[in-house]
């Protein structure tokens, strides 16, 4: 298999890189990663050295380039987990999140096509999403299944699912073997500190108030990293063309949950818990019903929720190195010099 995957520089591609490598069917992984922010050349350090590896400093949204490497490289499967991926900058900068996670789907997606039509061979397109794009759950609804209508609800889920159905278009329209996996949030070693695990630890070790959204009371159902991979891995190898599937950790957890099992494995009291004003449009609860993947993938989620995050919180203690140059930079940083590299206005 030669493998384009694009992402890899950040939290899940990167330990999907690792994992990928691991087998011996890779013949040629090109990771491409325009490095925004949340991508960290420093996540790839250990493939670095495998023959087999390449890393390209690109946009999926670049047509010339992707159409280059294309030809250049020649790939049978890509996995896309290029994204803009968090909902509170979706909040503010919309704009970004339709360039990267819908035009540059779109992106992946014609040059796949074309590159089918030369080789005459078919070619695999593992799309890498979400459970937001289903919306909102009441306290009693069932968990999402792979039928439950979509329902976004914020400019980063809207984006996700316009680019979930370019895939299944792409699938039934250009007969690309394209799917969709829709995971639950993922946790884990080298999560970028804005998110609500890496964000609550990294300011816990330095006593700083952890900023609760609401009443605390949101559910999400926290999935290993890993358990996420080797999902996307099954999905690659065995999975049907046109099919979407959803991978959770069936481990459902209030943010007040999480966050009390972090201060607890790290000592800390929680006096420093603080009430902040919610997020709009905030999302209740989200849950997986992994069902499908289970029965048709034999995915399973491994890690118990309490044994991945003692680990996670194991990870930050002993990489402070990665985490305190990331703390501080404010979205408006950014985006300031962001904007400017992509030629955009907000
Ligand atoms: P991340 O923000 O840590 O990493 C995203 C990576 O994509 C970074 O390396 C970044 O540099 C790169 N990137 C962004 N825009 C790009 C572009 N235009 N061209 C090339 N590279 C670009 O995100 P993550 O948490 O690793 O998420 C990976 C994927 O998984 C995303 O598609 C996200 O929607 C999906 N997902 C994430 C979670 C989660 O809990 N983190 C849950 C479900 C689905
Ligand atoms: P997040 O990690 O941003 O993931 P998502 O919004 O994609 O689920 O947030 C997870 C939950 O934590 C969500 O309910 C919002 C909440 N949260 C806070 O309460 N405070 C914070 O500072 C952050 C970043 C999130």
């Amino acid at each position: 298999m030669r493998l384009l995957v694009t992402g890899c520089c950040g939290f899940i591609g990167s330990a999907f890189l690792r994992r990928a490598l691991a087998d011996s069917g890779v013949e040629r992984l090109i990771n491409l990663d325009v490095l925004t922010y949340s991508g960290r050349r420093e996540n790839d350090l250990e493939v670095r050295d495998d023959p087999r590896y390449r890393f390209v400093e690109g946009d999926i949204a670049d047509a010339a380039l992707v159409s280059s490497l294309f030809s250049e490289e020649q790939p049978t499967a890509i996995v896309n987990f290029a994204a803009e991926s968090h909902v509170d900058r979706s909040l503010f900068a919309a704009r970004r999140f339709v360039k990267t996670n819908i035009e540059g789907t779109l992106c992946l997606l014609e040059a796949a096509r074309a590159e089918q039509e030369r080789s005459g061979s078919p070619i695999r397109f593992v799309h890498v999403s979400t459970d937001e794009v289903y919306g909102d759950l009441g306290p009693d609804d069932p968990a999402f299944s792979e039928t439950t209508p979509l329902d976004p609800r914020n400019p980063y889920s809207a984006t996700k699912a316009g680019a979930d159905l370019l895939v299944q278009a792409f699938a039934a329209t250009h007969k690309l073997e394209a799917l969709v996996t829709r995971s639950s949030n993922n946790y884990g070693p080298r999560q970028y500190p804005e998110k609500l695990v890496p964000l609550m630890i990294t300011n816990a070790i330095d006593d700083l108030p952890l900023p609760i959204y609401g009443d605390g009371l949101n559910v999400r159902d926290w999935l290993w990293v890993e358990d996420n991979c080797a999902g996307v891995w099954a999905a690659l190898t065995r999975g049907t063309s046109g099919e979407v599937y959803n991978f959770g950790g069936e481990s459902e957890r209030t943010n007040l949950d999480v966050v009390t099992g972090i201060l607890s494995a790290l000592g800390k009291p929680e006096s420093l818990i603080t009430y902040v004003k919610d997020r709009p449009g905030h999302d209740r609860r989200y849950a997986i019903d992994c069902t499908k993947a289970r029965t048709t993938l034999d995915f399973t989620p491994g890690l118990r929720f309490e044994e991945g995050l003692e680990r996670t919180v194991r990870w930050y203690v002993d990489n402070q190195d990665w985490w305190r140059p990331l703390k501080g930079v404010s979205f408006q940083e950014y985006y300031q010099q962001h904007y400017g590299k992509l030629g955009l206005s907000t």
